[in-house]
């Protein structure tokens, strides 16, 4: 009885140790590289619009008011969208692609 219940722990451990070690390690490895690379990407797509995003908010939205307003607010991109759009109607100067990658800008950096 004693002995075959050492046998059978020693067999659940060796089999434990197994899947620790060599387990998950083979797997993991070839996963994680197309992740990285597709962070990697993420983030060299995403960064051209938010530095123009930011100069455009500098370099527009504050002929009238600081950023105050700007950072006290939360907006959803409908909200930021209207906003943008009330004051380009009140005479901030900004195209339409730049009021699309200003308003991607805001959401990201202020959104809900
Ligand atoms: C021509 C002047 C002018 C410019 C340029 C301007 N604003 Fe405003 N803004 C105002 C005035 C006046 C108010 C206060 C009255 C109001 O809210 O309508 C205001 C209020 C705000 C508010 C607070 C009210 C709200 O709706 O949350 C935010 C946020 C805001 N502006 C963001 C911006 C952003 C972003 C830009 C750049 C695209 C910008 N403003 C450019 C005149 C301007």
């Amino acid at each position: 009885m004693g002995k075959r219940m050492l046998v059978t722990l020693a067999v659940v451990s060796l089999a434990l140790l197994l899947v620790a070690c060599g387990g998950p390690a083979p797997s993991q490895e070839p996963a994680a590289a197309p992740t990285e690379a597709i962070q990697q990407q993420e983030e060299l797509t995403a960064q051209p619009p938010a530095a123009d995003g930011a100069i455009l908010l500098e370099e527009r939205c504050t002929a009238c008011h600081s950023l105050d307003r700007v950072m006290g607010a939360q907006k959803s991109h409908d909200e930021w969208a209207q906003t943008v759009a009330r004051m380009v109607g009140k005479g901030a100067q900004l195209n339409e692609d730049e009021q699309a990658v200003l308003v991607d800008y805001l959401v990201k950096t202020y959104g809900p």
